[in-house]
């Protein structure tokens, strides 16, 4: 089922031009997208939840060209700074989206992007960004067709973004969302869906993310997909996150954090295991991020608390707890974590309720 069509709105009507300016989230993984065929099509469904604090804001102005012509015009401005590097990135994104906004061979565009949270902390600011960027697209579609429905317009942002990062397609909703055809009703491979009747506990679920090591990562996500063309226990992980996906909906039902925290480390330990048994083989995982998730247990162990660590594609930690454990588990955090942290950085973040137009 192709969710989106290519083409849409053209002849923009002369004067047309204004600003939009989104801020959206990044997501943490609980169930890992780990590995891709075609145009962003994962090889096994994912769940997330979208967080409230770590996000970029993009603004986008828009005024009608003098000439049309199928090269995008942008300038693309990063932290009040011009860009090149990310100039790129976008160039290029736009270059892939241009066949479902016809419309942007019309416009000349300025983007001006930030992010609220580090740069290189290790943060992926992919998803944020790229689903920022969807939406703002979509604001101005949405100006030129002021018709169009609300749930269109998520279902084409969720669309578009996939498109810039894969999981950039979960961050367009709030709370937690699954992408990937899986046993989910409506679940697709093209768009993410929010997750609906999930417990309480899990709508202010906090994650503080402890900063292992700042900096570029060794190995991007796009090499790392690609590896598990030739992993050799690639079929049976994405049967399994199949598998994972269903049970872990179930979880989200019943509240039960017992069966979530070991799901979600397994889930964890099993994106880096992938790393580590593909070739060439790899390990984004530090000392500090192994001597974090031993500390873990053993606190787990000795308190009877609940909270479980999760990993995304780097040597962070995303420490996951409930909001009513919060205030022990921080006071432990202090005290004997974040000495593992680089300049003892981490972030208070939690389940966020989604995007905004700002
Ligand atoms: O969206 P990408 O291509 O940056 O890949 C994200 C991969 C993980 O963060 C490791 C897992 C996930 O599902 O987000």
């Amino acid at each position: 089922m192709t969710v989106i069509q290519p083409g849409g709105i053209k002849n923009v009507p002369d004067g047309f031009s204004g600003k939009v300016k989104w801020e959206s989230p990044s997501n943490i993984a609980l169930v890992k997208y780990w590995g891709k065929t075609g145009n962003q099509i994962p090889a096994n469904p994912s769940i997330s939840f979208t967080l409230k604090e770590s996000k970029t804001k993009t603004q986008i102005e828009y005024t009608k060209r003098k000439e049309i012509s199928d090269k995008p015009h942008v300038r693309f401005f990063f932290e009040g700074k011009e860009a090149g590097q990310f100039g790129e990135k976008t160039f290029l994104f736009l270059k892939k989206v241009d066949i479902y906004f016809p419309f942007l061979s019309e416009l000349e565009l300025t983007i001006d992007t930030e992010n609220t949270f580090p740069h290189s902390s290790g943060i992926a600011s992919s998803a944020s960004g790229m689903s920022a960027m969807a939406l703002g697209l979509m604001s101005i579609e949405k100006k030129l067709n002021p018709e169009m429905s609300e749930h269109y317009f998520y279902q084409k942002a969720s669309f578009i973004a996939r498109l810039g990062s894969g999981s950039a397609c979960r961050s367009v909703y709030g709370g937690l969302t699954t992408w990937g055809e899986s046993s989910l009703s409506n679940s697709s491979n093209e768009i993410a869906i929010p997750l609906t009747d999930t417990h309480p506990v899990f709508d202010d679920f906090q994650d503080t993310i402890l900063l292992i090591e700042r900096g570029q990562k060794e190995v991007s996500s796009t090499v790392g997909h690609g590896l598990m063309h030739t992993n050799p226990y690639a079929k049976t992980r994405f049967a399994q996150a199949q598998d994972n996906t269903t049970q872990l909906n179930e979880i989200l039902k019943s509240g039960n954090l017992e069966e979530f925290g070991a799901l979600v480390e397994s889930e964890a330990l099993t994106l880096h295991g992938m790393m580590m048994t593909s070739t060439p083989y790899f390990m984004l995982m530090k000392p500090n991020t192994v001597a974090v998730i031993h500390d873990l247990w053993a606190y787990r162990k000795a308190t009877g608390n609940h909270v479980y660590f999760t990993l995304d594609a780097g040597a962070n930690v995303h420490l996951l707890y409930s909001k009513s454990e919060a205030e022990q588990v921080l006071q432990w955090i202090k005290n004997e974590l974040i000495g593992y942290c680089e300049n003892k950085m981490y972030i208070c973040d939690a389940v966020g309720h989604g995007p905004q137009a700002i």
